[in-house]
């Protein structure tokens, strides 16, 4: 039970693609990565998402996989990924990647075959009507303005074929044992080169089962599916973990745990898009609520926090009003700034004006927040985004390392890099980089690395029993963690005003309080009130000793 090493993790996502070019074709590869182990150890971080690698037509960033075995060439060989998990293992950090099996690229071997031949094995590998049926209920196409449908035509086939996201991207059908058989395939084969556990890309469409279209035969519990992926995982390795991607409401959450026995993460969109809300008026409550609001999560379970990631960041969970205040506060452009009319496609730094404090005010939440933090690549540098580029890729510019040409990401002529390097405005490659920003001591970059490793010395944040509490005034969130007898509790102002938060913590009076951020004078709990002053976008984490002074 001591050993769930993803309970006191800092994971950082990545995409090979955008993250560092080893020989100078302007693409993002293994090389490049590999070199930059060195540069991750040294932020901290424990463990790496990567992002899809596999052959692709890359239409959708890689989410369009053609070979599920395989590592696209474009970012080097299977010789490479073992060698870069090799490296990462001998510095101590693991790797997570990408299972993305709701659907496949109909470019994948598998398609192509079942077009070819109905009577192949592969044409139940999707899910075909000879009608169009309606299109799928609950939730519809994921991609308004992109995609029209869930059920397009394949002139090859004769036939439609279901698919929730892009239309080049059809979904397998999983009531179907070969195809269960083969994700267990895959799986086993990147646990054999040394992940420690898989991202599942859109696990709700994956497990839902097309009942409404009484195409399959109906199963009662789709979640079912869920127990088998885990104990397949789990036979083939112990410590392995499979963090899903569900964007869903707190009594839905509540079934990819189970009882332990279903996935060990989940990432906290329901916490996220709270966060924003709470940020937007400078108030604790939403979040307060949204953590409130969450299912118990088992012993072995996990919630993964996030700020940002590789998407739009979706509030599809929120009113249209409270979607209006974060768009007031943080992408007031509605036509350049929003995607699907659910999301803004910008990355943190700019929708808060790289407001610096801000800035480790919100990072200093993430990594304290019940759960394990997710950085997204760049996020350590406040790294800014390209409004210009369509769909989701202007937060998908890639990393900037030196102030030197194409950010140090590239030494290819700028039109040839796979995204453009963020070189106009505050946050041009020039001055956001990792060269300038590690030897600037008060940057983002210098004090990630101090509060990532304060992070991980407080085991309390991520195994802890969590209490929200009450501070007396509405800026203020305060949490207190507890385990095996040790006490973190951690204060961040939403708001940019000073301001006196009152505590009640009773239980640690005439105890200790160590500030672990700042070099400050312990302070002795000694009424069953404490006050704390803060400054705006105060962030406090103290650790409560027995000491009485
Ligand atoms: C997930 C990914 C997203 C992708 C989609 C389809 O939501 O995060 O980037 O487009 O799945 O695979
Ligand atoms: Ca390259």
């Amino acid at each position: 039970m001591l050993d769930l090493w993803y309970k006191n993790a800092v994971i950082y996502c990545l995409d090979i693609e955008t993250y560092m070019d080893g020989n100078g074709d302007g693409i993002g590869d293994f090389v490049g990565l590999t070199q930059r182990l060195d540069y991750l150890t040294g932020l901290g971080i424990t463990c790496v998402w990567l992002m899809p690698f596999y052959p692709s037509p890359n239409k959708d960033n890689g989410y369009d996989v053609m070979d599920y075995y395989s590592v696209d060439p474009r970012l080097g060989s299977l010789g490479d990924f073992v060698e870069f998990s090799r490296r990462a293992e001998e510095r101590g950090i693991r790797i997570i990647v990408d299972l993305v099996v709701n659907h496949t690229s109909d470019q994948h071997p598998w398609f192509q075959e079942a077009v070819r031949d109905r009577e192949s094995k592969y044409w139940d590998y999707y899910l075909w009507s000879e009608q169009k049926p309606e299109d799928i209920q609950e939730g519809g196409v994921m991609f308004p303005g992109l995609q029209d449908t869930t059920w397009t035509y394949y002139e090859k086939a004769g036939a439609y074929y279901a698919h929730r996201f892009y239309d080049h991207q059809a979904d397998l059908n999983i009531t179907n044992p070969e195809v269960r058989a083969e994700i267990q395939r895959i799986m086993g084969f990147w646990l054999a080169l040394g992940v420690s556990g898989f991202r599942i890309d859109a696990a709700p469409h994956l497990i839902e089962l097309r009942q409404a279209d009484n195409l399959f035969e109906r199963v009662e519990d789709p979640y079912i599916y869920i127990d088998e992926m885990r104990d397949f995982l789990s036979w083939r390795r112990g410590d392995a973990i499979l963090l899903a991607e569900a964007n869903e409401t707190p009594d839905e959450l509540s079934k990819y745990f189970d009882h332990g026995d279903r996935m060990q993460m989940l990432f906290n969109f329901w916490g996220n898009q709270y966060f924003f809300l709470a940020l937007a008026r400078q108030e604790a409550a939403p979040l307060v609520q949204a953590f409130q609001d969450l299912p118990p999560v088992p012993s072995i379970g996990q919630w993964a926090n996030f700020v940002r990631n590789h998407d739009e960041l979706t509030l599809d969970k929120l009113s249209d009003d409270e979607q209006d205040e974060i768009a007031a506060a943080f992408a007031p452009d509605r036509d350049t700034m929003w995607i699907f009319d659910r999301g803004i496609r910008r990355r943190f730094a700019p929708m808060v004006n790289g407001d610096l404090q801000l800035l480790k005010m919100t990072y200093s939440l993430l990594l304290s927040l019940p759960g394990t933090p997710v950085l997204n690549y760049g996020e350590e540098l406040g790294i800014g985004d390209d409004l210009s580029l369509e769909e989701r890729k202007p937060a998908r510019t890639p990393m900037q390392w030196s102030p030197g040409k194409n950010g140090g990401f590239s030494t290819a002529a700028p039109e040839d890099l796979i995204l453009p390097v963020v070189s106009e405005g505050q946050f041009n490659y020039k001055e956001v980089n990792v060269a300038c920003l590690r030897r600037e001591p008060g940057s983002l970059l210098t004090w990630m690395e101090q509060a990532i490793r304060l992070r991980k010395e407080c085991p309390e944040l991520g195994w802890g029993q969590w209490q929200i509490l009450d501070t007396k005034h509405p800026s203020v969130f305060a949490h207190r963690c507890q385990w095996q007898g040790n006490v973190v509790i951690a204060i961040h102002n939403f708001s940019p005003d000073p301001c006196t938060a009152t505590l009640t913590l009773k239980d640690d009076l005439d105890h200790c309080l160590v500030d672990l951020f700042k070099n400050q004078p312990e302070e002795t709990v000694s009424a069953p009130t404490h006050e704390f002053q803060l400054e705006g976008y105060d962030y406090r984490w103290f650790r409560v000793t027995n000491s009485v002074i």
